[in-house]
């Protein structure tokens, strides 16, 4: 079993899309293991993206995750990591397919409505960044209601 952290970023957020993006978690059958909201300062903005420090984007990147509250989960499947991946769509919503969240919801770039773990390695910095061990949740998802939004509806 893999986890992931996504986070549902300050764009998407303010334009009440908190439960379209979860909506569409759960679609694609990945259990909720851990949410809550944050508003990350711009000094923790920058921990979190350490990896992209040397970038030219770094600092618009980190004010603009420090501009507002973001939502943040831990998602859990057999392919969290790629599942997640595949269904933000890439990077630039300009260039990610149609149907994926990004393509679906994203503005620009930077304003690209979600992120999601790249590796098992980030996953592993990422979720204990934001969520402690008494914050996640284990329990087993049942997928029995026929028109619900499960994957075997
Ligand atoms: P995310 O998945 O959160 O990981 C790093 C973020 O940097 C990425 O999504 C984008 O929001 C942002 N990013 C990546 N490339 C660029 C770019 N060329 N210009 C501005 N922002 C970028």
């Amino acid at each position: 079993m893999e986890r992931t952290l996504a986070i549902i970023k300050p764009d998407a957020v303010a334009r009440g899309k908190i439960g379209e993006i979860i909506r569409r978690f759960e679609k694609a059958g990945l259990r909720i293991s851990a949410l809550k909201m944050v508003h990350l300062d711009k000094r923790q903005a920058e921990e979190f993206y350490h990896v992209h420090r040397a970038r030219p984007f770094f600092d618009s990147l980190t004010t603009f995750m420090a501009s507002g509250p973001v939502a943040v989960l831990v998602l859990e499947g057999e392919t969290a990591i790629s599942t997640l991946r595949a269904i933000m769509g890439a990077t630039d919503p300009a260039r990610a397919s149609p149907g994926t969240i990004r393509r679906d919801l994203g503005t620009s770039i930077e304003q690209n409505t979600v992120h999601g773990s790249d590796s098992p390695e980030s996953a592993a910095f990422e979720v204990p960044y934001f969520f402690q061990g008494p914050e996640t949740f284990d329990y087993v998802r049942v997928d029995r209601h026929k028109g619900g939004d499960g994957p075997s509806s």
